[in-house]
């Protein structure tokens, strides 16, 4: 396995719009090995998602995984999942505001709008379909993961950029609020 480099914002692979892989090509040793260093490096990086453009490869694969991650210590665990042409349909129009970042966008998180209630829908590494309805910061995550899949970055959808901050003012200045709306969206969403 191999540790990739992770493109970084202003790199035009990050806009690319990723092609859907066939059942054989899945199959194949050189996607199944790409698929290893995919999760290898999101791991690597502590990365909640990792997309296979942020690595170069404008193929439709992502990996996501949130363990005790050090970056997103309040998100609800998510066991290994990768996605193999992955399409996320909103359940409803509610939605919640969260504090994202990214691997490709150092150093910086800002507040996006996401659904609060989605389904997921696609093919796991072995070609078995994947189908699975997400809510909350789990939801986030998906539309986050599956948007690098189309060329688009968490900062596309901030609306208000005032709310952009490094990670280190986040800690100083907003992580305490921010903590309060964490508390109701798990309260809602995820028990
Ligand atoms: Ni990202």
């Amino acid at each position: 396995m191999t540790i990739r480099k992770i493109a970084q914002i202003g790199h035009p692979i990050l806009r690319e719009t990723a092609r859907p892989l066939t059942k054989e090509e899945l199959a194949s040793p050189r996607i199944q090995a790409f698929i290893d260093d995919l999760v290898e490096t999101m791991r690597d990086a502590n990365g909640a998602g990792l997309a296979a453009t942020q690595v170069y490869e404008p193929l439709a694969i992502c990996a996501i995984e949130v363990g005790d991650n050090p970056r997103y210590p309040y998100k609800p665990k998510i066991p290994l999942t990768v996605l193999v042409n992955p399409v996320v349909t909103a359940l409803s129009d509610e939605t919640f505001e969260n504090y994202e970042g990214c691997l490709s966008v150092p150093n910086l998180r800002g507040v996006v709008s996401r659904f609060a209630r989605v389904k997921v829908t696609g093919w796991n590494r072995d070609g078995s379909p994947y189908d699975q309805e997400c809510v909350g910061f789990t939801a986030g995550t998906m539309q986050h993961e599956v948007d690098h899949l189309h060329g688009k970055i968490f900062v596309d959808h901030v609306k208000d950029p005032r709310t952009f901050t490094t990670w280190a003012e986040f800690d100083r200045y907003h992580k305490g609020p921010f903590m309060e709306t964490v508390a109701q969206v798990v309260a809602r969403y995820h028990r």
